[in-house]
């Protein structure tokens, strides 16, 4: 399937949008992924045609066989990525590009057909086109656009799939974090771990997700918002959390965080902090920091602030971390001022009240 400049989706409006009064008043505290807007984006591939049927279409059920592969073997892949509502009424995607790239290494990894690139990043343009009433307009509101993949093939045999499906459903998001609390709490996990080296922990697959689950409930059973993850060799090293990247600030004012290897997701909003952090003549390592030393350095006062960052979670300051041998205040347990501009210098550049010098946003049409 090639696109010579028009556009490869076909669409089919929904002919039963949600009426004007009642998407206002959804729009107006839609939570996290519980409200979806009135289409969907989808694509089919098969050995033989490969990428075929490209619509933008009415959001709708899917319905499959019981022996449809990825519900026996879970060959599945996602992303999340935002579009913001500009400060001039305007709308854009924050580097559409950098999740297209990702989703191709994720299907990679997990040996199903890679999208092109440019069909990733026309689908959710086309999809963002056609809701566009849809991205809320209140303060750090956003729509929350999931593309994913799955096989669908019909086999109960190991294989990679000989057919896919693409799909992308968008959903109005606030904040990902309830309560509104200045800083969350983490669990630090030490009897489950989320990724060994050779596994999938670089890639975005649902299966990672379904692993993590076991560790998430025990940090909400103890009363905590997320669950960090360290190394799976060592047991020392800290990873990530269950769905965002990890920072720390110290008292000569550097930043840490995990390095990429393999086992940790490579965040789009990492990368754009470490360099928006550099922009501000920060020093950025990429290095591996030990639980046992986070607990030293925020005990003796050498690191300031520590914070968790992702599409969904944008920059949300850590205030306390539990676990069984650890217990952990960062700072005054509330949110910290590098953690602060630095959230601020991303909003600012994806609300487009800021300059874009990095050329991050696609403005769209
Ligand atoms: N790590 C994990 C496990 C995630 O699920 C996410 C969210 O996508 C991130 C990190 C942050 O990635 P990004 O900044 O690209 O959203
Ligand atoms: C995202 O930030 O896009 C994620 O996929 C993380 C998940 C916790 C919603």
């Amino acid at each position: 399937m090639s696109n010579d400049g028009k556009s490869t989706f076909s669409i089919e409006r929904n002919t039963q949008p949600v009426a004007a009064a009642e998407r206002a008043q959804l729009l107006q505290d839609p939570a996290f992924g519980r409200v979806f807007t009135d289409h969907m984006a989808t694509a089919r591939y098969s050995a033989e045609r490969g990428w075929h049927d490209a619509k933008i279409e009415a959001r709708r059920d899917f319905t499959l066989n019981p022996a449809t592969l990825v519900l026996h073997y879970a060959q599945e892949i996602f992303e999340g990525l935002k579009a913001y509502r500009l400060a001039d009424g305007g709308a854009a995607l924050f580097r559409p590009d950098a999740n297209a790239r990702r989703f191709r290494n994720s299907a990679t990894r997990l040996a199903m057909a890679p999208l092109p690139e440019e069909l990733f990043i026309e689908s959710v343009r086309e999809l963002v086109r056609i809701d566009r009433d849809w991205i809320p307009s209140s303060d750090g509101a956003a729509l929350y656009l999931r593309p994913f993949m799955i096989a669908t093939e019909v086999l109960v045999g190991v294989k990679p799939s000989s057919e896919y499906l693409y799909c992308v459903i968008a959903s109005p998001v606030g904040s990902y974090f309830k309560g509104g609390a200045p800083a969350v709490t983490i669990w630090v996990s030490d009897n489950y771990t989320r990724a060994a080296p050779g596994g999938t922990g670089d890639a975005k697959c649902g299966g990672n997700y379904a692993a993590s689950l076991a560790a998430q409930a025990e940090a909400s059973r103890e009363g905590c918002d997320q669950v960090v993850f360290l190394d799976a060799v060592e047991r020392r090293w800290v990873e990530e959390l269950g769905g965002m990247n990890v920072f720390f600030v110290f008292d000569d004012g550097s930043l840490q965080t995990p390095p990429l290897g393999g086992t940790i997701l490579p965040g789009i909003t990492r990368e754009s902090l470490i360099v928006l952090a550099r922009d501000m003549g920060l020093t950025v390592r990429e290095e591996p920091y030990a639980i046992d030393q986070w607990q030293a350095d925020a005990a003796s006062g050498k690191l300031r602030e520590a914070f968790a960052c992702g599409t969904a979670a944008v920059v949300t300051p850590i205030g306390k971390v539990k676990g069984r041998r650890h217990e952990i205040t960062i700072g005054d347990g509330g949110a910290g001022p590098v953690t602060g501009r630095l959230k601020a210098a991303l909003l600012g550049i994806q609300q487009g009240r800021t300059p874009d010098p990095h050329g991050w946003m696609t403005l769209l049409s």
